[in-house]
């Protein structure tokens, strides 16, 4: 029997095939039993008929219940009943594993700390493996971006012995006999990379003591990050914009089946075209204003100023020179105006926030040795990034992209920990 995948269906109408998968329904009903099962690729209706098999199969079917691993034999049929316009008519089943207690995860409604805790049953369900699935795409086309426009895979290490992020927020580990630290950004060894390759990107898991419950807050999350060689403010922003554009494209191309799944707005996502508004952080402050926000110049923006800002515009927003006091030690200071950074961020709409964080960086010797010591780092752990300014030093910039962030944006989810097949909070750790 010729095994095949659910989604492989319509070019197999009226023959006989194999299916391997597990049950998601059963519904008996007269001298029928409806079963439906998954695959990993798809759904598909199988409908055993009374009179069709051996008496022992239908027996089988009429008793089987969910999360039955099985082979399933039958006939493909057009149905135009069918969401995926196919059912199979049965001819046989071999049942593989019958769950040994009732699976706990039902139809009912289930609260997201049961979900979270049965984590891996949860991701079998329709809605998580459509999330999966995107997440898949969005990673691969993201690569293919890149791959395809001069930049050389580049991986970054995450066993570190310093802080790119703000050293509040690392998780420390033993190394031997010294102290490391989970990286929080590929970004200082992807500018050595940058020197040596010209173009360069890395795609890793990165890592955030941060003690924030938010919906947008990981502690461990996957980035990726392009750096590159002779880029400024401009050129950056103008690459974190196509890039982005060619995601939401491909994404909508190819995932409707999944966007259809999550009801997600599609036309909202359709409508993200080139080119993205840019706003300077100084407009930024005036929208908050507007909005009724109290803050201060120089304050950098949090998760409700984010919302406001991000739900402004219908496209990403991308603001830029923010002051350089609230700022990451490696940005590079703007010429005219030194007070500011030559950084920007880009907040995805629908109230999504910040889904990017990048600029130029500093490239001079002696004022990135400067600030290196004004933030109060080990000069010693960052001499090797200072040599990068010692030797053809040239200016240069990238970004790094949160995927999790982007997923849910994409997605239309309230919470990042279902863009990520195990989410790690400040809560959980398990499973
Ligand atoms: O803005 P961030 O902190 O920038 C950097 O790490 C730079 N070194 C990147 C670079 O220029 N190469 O983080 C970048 C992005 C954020 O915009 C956000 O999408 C995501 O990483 N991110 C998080 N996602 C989930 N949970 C967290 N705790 C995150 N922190 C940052
Ligand atoms: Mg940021």
């Amino acid at each position: 029997m010729n095994h095949i995948f659910i989604d492989q269906v319509s070019d197999h109408v009226d023959k006989n095939v194999r299916f391997k998968g597990w049950i998601t329904h059963t519904r008996p009903s007269g001298k029928l039993v409806f079963l439906e099962i998954r695959d990993g690729t798809g759904m598909i209706q199988c409908v055993v008929f009374k009179d069709h098999v051996d008496e022992n199969v239908y027996i089988a079917a009429k008793s089987i219940t969910i999360e039955t691993s099985l082979i399933i034999d039958g006939i493909i049929k057009r149905d135009k009943r069918s969401t995926i316009g196919f059912e199979l008519n049965v001819s046989h089943i071999e049942i593989l594993h019958q769950p040994v207690e009732e699976y706990p995860i039902s139809t009912k409604n289930h609260g997201p700390a049961f979900l979270h805790e049965n984590r891996h049953l949860w991701i079998r369900s329709k809605k998580q493996t459509a999330i999966l699935k995107i997440r898949s795409n969005i990673i691969k086309y993201s690569r293919e971006y890149f791959d395809t426009q001069g930049f050389i895979a580049f991986d970054a290490p995450i066993l570190t012995q310093a802080s790119c992020e703000g050293t509040t927020m690392l998780f420390e580990t033993r190394y031997f006999d010294e102290k490391a630290y989970l990286s929080q950004s590929g970004q200082l060894y992807n500018e050595a990379g940058a020197l040596a390759l010209g173009r360069v990107y890395s795609l890793g898991p990165t890592f955030r003591a941060e003690k924030s419950k938010t919906r947008r807050h990981l502690t461990e999350f996957w980035m990726i990050e392009p750096e590159a060689a002779f880029f400024d403010l401009k050129m950056i922003m103008e690459l974190a914009q196509n890039y982005v554009a060619y995601i939401i494209s491909k994404i909508v191309d190819l995932n409707k089946t999944e966007l259809d799944i999550l009801e997600r707005n599609i036309i909202k996502l359709e409508n993200i075209t080139i080119p993205f508004p840019e706003i300077s952080y100084d407009d930024a402050i005036n929208i908050l204003r507007e909005n009724n926000q109290k803050i201060n110049w120089g304050e950098d923006f949090g998760a409700e100023e984010e919302s406001i800002l991000s739900n402004h515009f219908e496209k990403p927003v991308m603001i830029k020179k923010y002051p350089a006091s609230c700022k990451a030690f490696y940005m590079k200071n703007d010429t005219e105006k030194p007070d500011l950074a030559l950084c920007y961020d880009m907040l995805a709409p629908e109230g999504y926030g910040e889904i990017i964080g990048g600029g130029q960086r500093e490239d001079d010797y002696f004022i990135l040795k400067k600030k290196i010591m004004e933030n109060n780092l080990n000069i010693e752990d960052f001499n090797w990034y200072l040599d990068l300014r010692k030797y053809g030093s040239v200016p240069h910039a990238g970004f790094g992209l949160g995927i999790e962030r982007t997923v849910a944006w994409i997605c239309g989810l309230k919470h990042v920990r279902e863009t990520i097949p195990f989410p790690r909070l400040m809560d959980r750790i398990r499973p």
